[in-house]
């Protein structure tokens, strides 16, 4: 390693190409307690966009009780119009959020929804099936209007109140969802306990229920620091979209044991090294993760981060 990237080696079995879905403005700083100025995140998704990603979830339209951190979502989203040839999908949890989303002339959006009953509680104050109900109407409304939606998935492997869950138990949410009209479904891995092996397992679960695997994307949080091996057997399976976050930020407010989401610079640098390419330059998005460390005032957790910036511990 001489310029800042690895050796490129490609490997057999693995996709020409990777969709890089951008969540750290949002999963990443969903989290922090300190507000953070709007205007440092609009200059965080102008930095993450001059570095190459395409598609970067911008805020939520929720309930700013509910997630204060993203309570800017009016002031923030007009700031970034002037992002050409990015996507900026946002989360809506229901027809309210999708209102709000609306008009602010959004075009791409993500309803979340979990496998689990425990976690549709704490998140929506909803069932799982009152949250297929909150969604229905938006996804109807959503299709009406042109959009595109994603629906994630959360606790796909394993939930901090139930334990493990069953493949079946998320296909069955998953085929639900894709019935409403989303487009893509996200994988989430929430508390970060997935493995390898589990990942391919719920991958050929989905296949064999009907679910083709370019309809899927991949999230997971490095609780374990499992993220990067999960990616891997996901692109093995055919995958070509998983979703990171710039330095490694983030968490769920809502379920405890949730700590950042794979660090693009992590992945990046894998898939530099596999040959795979991704549009994303590497030392702008390392730059973007130590000034927004910076701002933060807490170094990244992302190794990559650190090797490239010799930034402290
Ligand atoms: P609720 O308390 O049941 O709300 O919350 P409600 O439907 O009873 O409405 C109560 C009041 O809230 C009403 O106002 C509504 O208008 C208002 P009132 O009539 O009393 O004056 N309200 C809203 N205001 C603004 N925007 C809205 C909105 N909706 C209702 N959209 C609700 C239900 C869904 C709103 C709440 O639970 C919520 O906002 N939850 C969001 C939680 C969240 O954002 N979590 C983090 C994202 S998920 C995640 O991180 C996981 C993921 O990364 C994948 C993974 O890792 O697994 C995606
Ligand atoms: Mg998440």
């Amino acid at each position: 390693m001489t310029n800042g990237l690895p050796m490129s080696v490609p490997a057999d079995g693995l996709p020409p190409r990777v969709r890089i879905h951008e969540v750290g403005a949002r999963d990443g700083l969903q989290n922090e307690k300190t507000v953070v100025p709007t205007e440092v995140k609009a200059e965080f998704i102008h930095r993450l966009a001059d570095a190459g990603l395409t598609t970067i979830e911008a805020t939520s339209f929720v309930h700013p009780k509910w997630v204060p951190q993203l309570a800017d979502a009016e002031q923030l989203f007009p700031q970034l119009a002037d992002i050409p040839g990015v996507d900026l999908p946002v989360l809506v949890p229901n027809s309210r959020g999708l209102d709000r989303a609306l008009e602010l002339g959004a075009r791409r959006i993500a309803v979340f929804g979990s496998v689990t009953e425990s976690f549709a509680k704490a998140n929506l104050n909803r069932t799982v099936d009152e949250s297929l109900a909150m969604f229905t109407p938006v996804l109807a409304a959503a299709r009406a209007a042109g959009l595109q939606v994603r629906g994630y998935l959360s606790m796909c492997f394993g939930d901090p109140w139930e334990g493990p869950v069953p493949v079946a138990q998320v296909v069955a949410v998953a085929r639900r969802l894709l019935d409403l009209g989303c487009d893509e479904l996200s994988l989430g891995d929430t508390i970060g306990v997935a493995t390898p092996g589990h990942v391919q397992a719920l991958l050929t679960g989905l296949n064999e229920a009907g679910v083709g695997t370019d309809a899927l994307g991949v999230h997971f949080h490095d609780t374990y620091g499992q993220a990067l091996s999960n990616t891997l057997a996901a692109l093995q399976h055919g995958v070509t979209t998983v979703d990171a976050s710039a330095g490694g930020l983030g968490g769920c407010p809502y379920a405890k044991s949730a700590t950042g989401n794979l660090a693009t610079e992590d992945l990046v640098w894998m898939l530099e090294g596999l040959g795979i390419e991704t549009g994303v330059d590497l030392g702008r998005l390392t730059a973007t993760s130590v000034w927004m460390a910076g701002q933060l005032g807490r170094p990244s957790p992302s190794r990559t981060v650190r090797a490239l910036s010799h930034q402290e511990q």
